[in-house]
């Protein structure tokens, strides 16, 4: 039998699961760990938990599916982006991993662009700005705060490529993750002796780099012997998790667009060359796609602003929701269906962590404006829902500004799991908005990339034919998209109208 696993190691928990070659999944398990934040607007994790979860939850998978190692040919790794794992010449981690949602370098961003001589010319040479979450700033960060951590560190790798040194003993990256380093020479696929140089930096610090398919290495007989697998079993580079989910909903050629609602919340879309925005509103990374591109917007907390609202002011009800044997999210979707379209003049900024894209701004507040004594929770909820929605839209409208085609929208994620959340999306946008059979996102995606490397397809496309097809519409509706295209402007200027009361805010700390 030929099976293959993919592994996401995410920012709430590690996520594997086992597929058959036809696409098939046999069985998947996830386990959890914490996500620290030491400071405000810090986010840490301790690689050791990542580890614990990857090889927890291949063993529950490998016994679920009743899987004997030989039948295991191929793992495919995905992760959380732009994570620093700074590691020693003993390969021991010098400090707790620095995550994506991090925003504590925004003088390093500066000094990027400084060195490199501006931001056009960073632009040009890495295909994007400096942003807080990406990984070198974070590098400078540890050369300038914590000199002795840096002068200890000998490597820098990103999540899933520190479990793949674990599985294999290889130093190995892909080209998808690696441009979220702002390392990478997005355009030729290869790291920047340009910039390397100007922010003196060595390359052997990082990780060789592959296209996503390729075989990086082979199980190491011990990580073999605790995973219950094969040391024939293959590591393919595998993706960063944008990638690896966009892959996993078959975004693997021009037209097609995803949104993808997690902590995160991603709009991404597959480009046939490099496109770049030369205002470095949206990014432009290698695709998973082999000699592809793709570019997207990140709203830093979407799911994670319900999920926020939910641990922050919902705790009697997660213990309702669990006494039903219902999922709490479920019961406040409920409340929030019952408000209608515009949450009646509530707006819901989700800069909760800062933001991203459109506006790349660490200072920026999370804030829910427009509140009356009408408002109930289900107008909270609801513009959550809608703030978020709203936020995807500055993404897709920028690449509609760059002239990059949209003909299909699928969302994905566990946000497009709610109706509700799907008919928003379908209604804030303006189109039609389809889901597909595969709901696995980052880890289905590597799983399909695992198989190309093993052979099983000739490359990710055909796999994608093979297994993802579309299965559900949510069409707008008119009255609603009518409210939404006349809300969306005033949610545009509320981040204008504010910005500067945010450094102020920022700066009394
Ligand atoms: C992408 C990004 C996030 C993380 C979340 O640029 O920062 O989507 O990858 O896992």
């Amino acid at each position: 039998m030929g099976v293959f696993l993919g592994i996401d190691i995410g920012t709430s928990g590690t996520k594997t699961l086992a597929m058959d070659a036809s696409g098939k999944i046999l069985a998947d398990a996830t386990e959890i760990y914490p996500c620290r934040a030491p400071r405000p607007l810090w986010s840490e994790q301790n690689p050791e938990d990542w580890w614990k979860a990857t090889v927890g939850s291949v063993r529950r998978v490998v016994a679920r599916a009743k899987l004997k190692p030989a039948d295991v040919k191929a793992i495919g790794l995905s992760g959380q982006m732009h994570g620093s794992v700074f590691l020693d010449r003993n390969n021991k981690v010098v400090r707790p991993a620095i995550l994506w949602n991090d925003q504590r370098t925004a003088a390093e961003c500066a000094e990027i662009e400084r060195r490199a001589g501006g931001r056009a010319k960073l632009i040009r040479m890495v295909a994007n700005p400096a942003l807080a979450g990406f990984t070198a700033p974070k590098i400078l960060w540890l050369r300038n705060h914590e000199p002795r951590n840096f002068d200890k560190t000998r490597r820098v790798l990103l999540p899933k490529d520190e479990i793949r040194r674990r599985l294999t003993g290889e130093f190995a990256t892909d080209v998808s993750d690696a441009s979220g380093m702002l390392l990478l020479d997005v355009a030729r696929r290869r790291w920047s002796k340009r910039l390397l140089a100007a922010l003196e930096l060595d390359e052997s610090l990082l990780a060789r780099c592959h296209e996503s398919e390729e075989v990086t290495g082979t199980l190491t007989r011990e990580a073999a012997g605790l995973l219950g697998l094969s040391t024939d079993c293959a590591v393919v580079a595998g993706a960063g998790d944008c990638a690896a989910g966009a892959v996993g909903n078959g975004i693997v050629r021009q037209g097609v667009l995803s949104t993808s609602i997690g902590t995160s919340g991603v709009v991404f879309v597959h480009s046939n060359e490099v496109k770049v925005d030369p205002l470095g509103r949206v990014h432009t990374f290698c695709h998973a796609v082999r000699g592809k591109w793709h570019m997207m917007g990140v709203t830093l907390a979407a799911g994670g602003s319900l999920q926020w609202f939910r641990n922050a002011l919902c705790q009697a009800d997660v213990e309702r929701a669990k006494k039903a044997g219902r999922e709490v999210y479920d019961l406040l979707t409920a409340e929030a269906a019952a408000a209608p379209a515009g949450s009646e003049g509530l707006f819901f900024l989700p800069y909760l962590s800062g933001e991203r894209t459109p506006h790349a701004d660490p200072d920026a507040r999370g804030c829910f404006v427009g509140l009356t004594l009408a408002h109930g929770r289900g107008h909270l909820v609801r513009s959550i829902l809608e703030g978020v929605t709203y936020s995807l839209r500055e993404s897709l409208a920028i690449f509609e500004e760059l002239g990059v085609p949209v003909r299909e929208i699928r969302a994905s994620g566990g946000g497009s799991r709610s109706p509700l959340w799907r008919q928003i999306q379908a209604d804030v946008f303006g189109r039609k908005v389809v889901t597909v059979n595969t709901e696995e996102g980052p880890a289905y995606g590597v799983a399909l990339l695992a198989a190309v490397g093993a052979g099983a397809y000739a490359n990710i496309e055909e796999a994608c034919k093979a297994a993802v097809r579309v299965v559900r519409q949510t069409t707008p509706d008119r009255a609603a998209r009518r409210r939404h295209d006349r809300a969306f402007p005033v949610y545009q200027q509320l981040y204008r109208s504010l910005a500067a009361d945010f450094k102020r805010i920022a700066a009394e700390g």
